[in-house]
């Protein structure tokens, strides 16, 4: 820098975009080389100095284009209220002094203002600094929302609009001040409570290039679905005598809006001659729970599990139970195959270990009469499949969150695939109840709290029980209305007559149908009594044609669930 040089200058400077409440009217301003030393940087809204690099080789190139405005506030002291990055610049040169046009006597907060109004004509500030500013102005300099509307900084609305971002959790205030986020994007997320749950969403937002309005249905509908207990599963409970439980066929579950429930948990018939599955033909039973999970993959949230409990047929001979062969059928794949088709996908199997029963009839105890390389295995074990729908299911909140994680001990008892877990001895108004913690280790697992949990195959009401007693909603749906008075018990229902209350146990059953049993291999001349689970009826070439059928929709598109 050459010789100062003193300009008188006259600005009639009215820098109030009202131009109402002019704080600078006529005014004089020198122009002077001030000494690097007696200039103060005390309030300034940037923050972010941004690259100064090329400021500095256009002040080389081209020299310093616009002097500093600094209030003269004390004899040789200057507040710096125009250009602090410039000083920044010619500081680093190593030069001595700067011009700068003098004010003097100017107030700290008109002087806070008039700095904030050079950096918004250059549209230099971030939201944050904007929003940094408008809070230093009401808290260091006293002013309310409705003076500052007065002053130019737009409508109290837009002023509260902006300061919310100060709510946010640094690291977003940073994502804003880096321009990864845009402040419309930052008010939506203000809307969240805690920081996590801010940071969380924003990497969302970020990762799924979300445009503010996106992000902020997104953020709503979190918001809904995240109270203690989500808008969706607290609407149309059904309001008949057993809360939760619908006493008909679940292929129509009307009652329940598309995608509404989080995880269906259930355990389909598996056609093997249990009493409510009895004389029902293997592809009538089939077709039947396709219609059910249809109804199942409608009501599924995206992102949603479905586990399903589903055994393979052990004795299977043939679709018309003529084959001289016996054979085991596998089941699995046929349910992946067909929930495929709704981007339902098998992601996880785990294997349920139950006790072995050396049941006598079923399997010989060791003896010598045992023919070598003949040994039968026993049925010790149930596949449960775990399916996810694609998608991304919404969060609840942050507090409900920590609340539905496992601990360590249950994370480290449960991630292995292989769960040994007791059945239930004495399976009193139902032939085949779940124990409850297969139920209750699935729905912690794949759930967090105030979740839907629906069981269209609900049986004794299991899935319906553990779901209420973990905080979740429990939806179930029974076709049969003889298992109501079983439901009813384990769901702490009391009956209203006494008809209500009367179901055959579970051990009546048993000895009922094994004499059923007996008395049908004795007319069919057959040695002995086999158990109903082995008897099957005629399978084989069904799931021959099935699979066929299967294999060519799998070549089809996935189909695109009605909305
Ligand atoms: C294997 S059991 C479920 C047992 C259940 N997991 C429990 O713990 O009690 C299957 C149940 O599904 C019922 N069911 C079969 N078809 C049905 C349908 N279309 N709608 C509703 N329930 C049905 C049967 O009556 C039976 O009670």
């Amino acid at each position: 820098m050459t010789n100062s040089q003193n300009i008188e200058t006259r600005a009639s400077v009215n820098i109030n975009p009202n131009n109402d409440t002019p704080f600078i009217k006529e005014d004089s301003m020198k122009l002077e080389n001030l000494p690097i030393s007696t200039l103060v940087v005390n309030y300034h809204p940037r923050n972010m100095l941004g690259d100064i690099e090329s400021l500095q080789g256009s002040i080389k190139r081209d020299g310093l284009q616009e002097p500093l405005l600094v209030n003269e506030v004390a004899e040789n002291q200057y507040i710096v209220i125009d250009g602090v990055r410039r000083l920044s610049a010619v500081q680093e040169f190593g030069w001595q002094s700067v011009p700068c046009l003098i004010k003097k006597g100017m107030d700290a907060s008109d002087a806070a203002h008039l700095s904030y109004v050079k950096n918004t004509e250059r549209n230099s500030l971030t939201p944050i600094e904007i929003a940094h500013h408008l809070k230093a102005m009401m808290d260091e300099f006293g002013y309310t929302q409705s003076e500052l509307e007065l002053k130019g900084y737009g409508s109290k609305a837009k002023i509260s609009g902006q300061l919310k971002l100060l709510e946010l959790a640094e690291s977003v205030q940073t994502q804003i001040q880096e321009d990864e986020l845009t402040a419309a994007h930052g008010r939506a997320l203000a809307k969240l409570k805690t920081n996590k749950e801010q940071e969380r969403m924003a990497k969302q937002v970020i990762d799924g290039d979300m445009t503010a309005k996106r992000a902020e249905i997104r953020i709503d509908r979190y918001l809904e679905k995240g109270k203690d207990k989500p808008a969706e599963t607290k609407q149309p409970l059904p309001s008949q005598d057993i809360p939760g439980v619908y006493i008909k066929d679940s292929r129509d579950m009307s009652e329940l809006p598309n995608k509404s429930v989080h995880m269906v948990l259930s355990s389909p018939p598996y056609n093997i001659g249990m009493e409510f599955e009895k004389g029902v033909p293997f592809d009538e039973n089939l077709d039947m729970v396709k219609g059910v999970l249809k109804e199942c993959a409608r009501v599924l949230v995206p992102g949603g599990i479905m586990a399903l409990n589903i055994d393979d047929i052990l004795n299977f001979k043939g679709r018309k139970g003529k084959n001289d062969i016996t054979q085991m059928q596998l089941m699995g794949h046929i349910y992946q195959s067909y929930l495929r088709k709704y981007n339902i996908r098998l992601t996880d199997m785990i294997i349920w270990k139950k006790p072995t029963a050396w049941r006598k009839k079923l399997h010989q105890a060791y003896s010598d009469e045992l023919v070598h390389t003949t040994y039968r295995m026993i049925d010790n074990f149930e596949p449960v499949y775990i399916f996810r729908k694609k998608g991304e299911r919404d969060f609840p909140s942050e507090e409900v969150i920590l609340r539905s994680k496992l601990t360590k001990e249950e994370y480290i008892a449960w991630v292995p695939s292989v769960w040994e877990i007791d059945t239930i001895h004495k399976k009193e108004g139902h032939p085949c109840i779940w124990p409850d913690e297969l139920a209750h280790r699935l729905i912690k697992m794949f759930t967090y709290e105030g979740d839907t949990v629906l069981d269209p195959f609900l049986g004794s009401g299991t899935t319906v029980k553990v779901a209420n007693e973990l905080n979740r909603d429990g939806i179930g749906y029974e076709k049969e209305p003889q298992y109501k008075a079983v439901i009813m018990e384990r769901l702490g229902v009391e009956p209203e007559t006494p008809a209500e209350a009367a179901t055959e146990s579970m051990a009546a059953y048993a000895e009922r149908s094994l004499n059923e049993d007996a008395d049908s291999a004795e007319a069919e001349g057959s040695e002995g009594a086999k158990p109903a689970e082995l008897r099957n009826p005629d399978l084989f070439d069904y799931i021959r044609e099935h699979e066929e059928a299967v294999e060519a929709e799998e070549s089809n598109e996935a189909v695109v669930l009605e909305q």
